[in-house]
């Protein structure tokens, strides 16, 4: 039998429900923040992503497929989007469009890392990169939107982490010192670490052999170091992440596995057991120069990007099934001959406005015609007797949140367009709250 490759997995047809589900919402945050999608290919030249010899991250180093094509071309498959959106940004001009491009994708990424739950060698993304604006408010926007997207899924005990990497001043600063601090201990350093220190000490931080060691706590950090304009511009990102009540820690040992950062960086980790070691579902930061680097006009960018599958088990965990059933909009339920004739009257203008409707044509009873709602699986069920008839009214119970109230006969259709208006908008009291 010929098996999938290590690393890989198949999304069978009881499974690729939530995948459409997932996307769906995915699409509409997009929209609500007014990012476009960008398809670019799931293979490019090496160089995209191999763009410096100095390059540290084990990303590049260690976990591309890359290979020869047959006509000897150098071809990796991107490990992640943003450097291909990048390029992409750069072939097509599009900063002539517009001052800034917001964009967004959605596809397969590869890394040929070690599987374990929620990691593995080909897995998805959903990403978005802002390009052409460097201030301080698209970070925000950047982060916000990730919390948009964890709050229309459910997720809870979502932890943002955010630092600043400064501009590269400030980290030659900081390089100094780190390399004056580790030096002292090479000995106990690991090989990869030992590399680092030369091309890039900065990557040390995030080593997972060397992490717990005594000189890796006592080591400098950054924001010691930031200058004051690094210093003040990351000032102005919590400022506005507090304006707009989202809660977030900094975390000054953040310092991201990419070398493209600068200035923000930020991870969002879920508070899940079960995750491990695997726990940051999303993550991403400012990085100013990758336009430049890859041949293109000096522009700044900030952008994030999400696990697909580790945001499917999150939503798991949190017991939030994102396929609702199959079921319709209203029942109802009406007690009496004109209670009935006014119900069909009602049934007529919701379903000519587009909501799917349904009542009893055999007169049952109240227990009955409640069974009834439930087998339909509707969202409301009305309740229409002679005493409201009289005052024009009519009660309603929310089948999702078991809320009920009376309200007025003429106000059927819109009660139900305004909950579910407010539903559909994934941002409503989005933020994750301050506390
Ligand atoms: P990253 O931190 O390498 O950043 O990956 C982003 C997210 O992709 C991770 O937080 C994780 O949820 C998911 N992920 C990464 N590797 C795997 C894997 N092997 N299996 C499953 N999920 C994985 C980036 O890729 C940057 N391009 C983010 C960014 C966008 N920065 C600026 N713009």
């Amino acid at each position: 039998m010929i098996t999938k490759p290590k690393g890989t997995y198949d999304v069978l047809p009881n499974e690729s429900p939530k995948w459409a589900s997932l996307e769906n919402v995915i699409r509409k945050i997009c929209k609500l923040y007014n990012y476009k999608e960008i398809r670019t290919p799931i293979f490019e030249s090496s160089e995209v992503f191999h763009r410096d010899q100095n390059d540290t991250s084990d990303m590049v180093t260690k976990e591309t497929y890359d290979f020869l094509d047959r006509s000897e071309r150098k071809i990796t498959l991107r490990p992640e989007g943003t450097a291909g959106v990048a390029r992409s940004f750069i072939e097509n001009k599009l900063y002539v469009e517009n001052p800034v491009s917001k964009l967004f994708y959605m596809g397969p990424m590869f890394r040929y890392e070690r599987p374990q739950k929620g990691r593995n060698r080909q897995f998805n993304q959903f990403g978005v990169e802002a390009l052409g604006s460097d201030s301080p408010l698209i970070d925000v926007e950047v982060i916000s939107l990730g919390a948009s997207l964890i709050r229309a899924l459910g997720l809870k005990d979502v932890t943002v982490k955010i630092n600043s990497l400064g501009d590269e001043e400030s980290r030659a600063n900081y390089k100094n010192v780190l390399i004056e601090h580790f030096s002292k201990y090479k000995e106990d350093l690991c090989q990869d670490c030992l590399n680092r220190l030369e091309k890039n000490p900065l990557r040390i931080l995030d080593c997972k052999v060397d992490r717990d060691k005594e000189f890796f706590k006592t080591a400098p950090k950054i924001n010691e170091y930031l200058n004051e304009y690094s210093k003040n511009r990351f000032k102005e990102v919590l400022s506005s992440l507090d304006d707009i009540e989202l809660k977030y820690v900094v975390d000054d040992n953040l310092v991201r596995g990419l070398d493209y950062y600068s200035h923000t960086v930020f991870e969002l980790e879920v508070n899940i057991p079960e995750f491990g070691a695997q726990n940051v579902i999303g993550a991403g930061g400012r990085y100013d120069q990758l336009i430049s680097d890859l041949g293109g006009p000096k522009t700044p960018g900030v952008g994030m990007a999400f696990g697909l599958e580790r945001l499917l088990l999150a939503s798991e965990y949190s017991s939030k099934n994102l396929v609702k059933p199959e079921g319709i909009m209203a029942y109802f339920i009406a007690l009496g001959k004109n209670a009935e004739k006014e119900a069909l009257r009602l049934i007529n203008v919701c379903r000519i406005g587009g909501l799917s409707c349904e009542m009893d044509y055999l007169s049952g009873g109240l227990k009955s015609q409640f069974k009834k709602a439930d087998k339909n699986n509707a969202r409301f069920t009305f309740i229409l007797g002679d005493d409201e008839l009289n005052n024009f009214k009519i009660n309603v119970k929310d089948n999702l949140t078991d809320e009920q109230e009376t309200i007025s006969l003429y106000d059927v259709y819109t009660y139900m367009i305004n909950k579910l208006n407010k539903e559909n908008n994934p941002c409503s009291g989005c933020n994750l709250k301050k506390e």
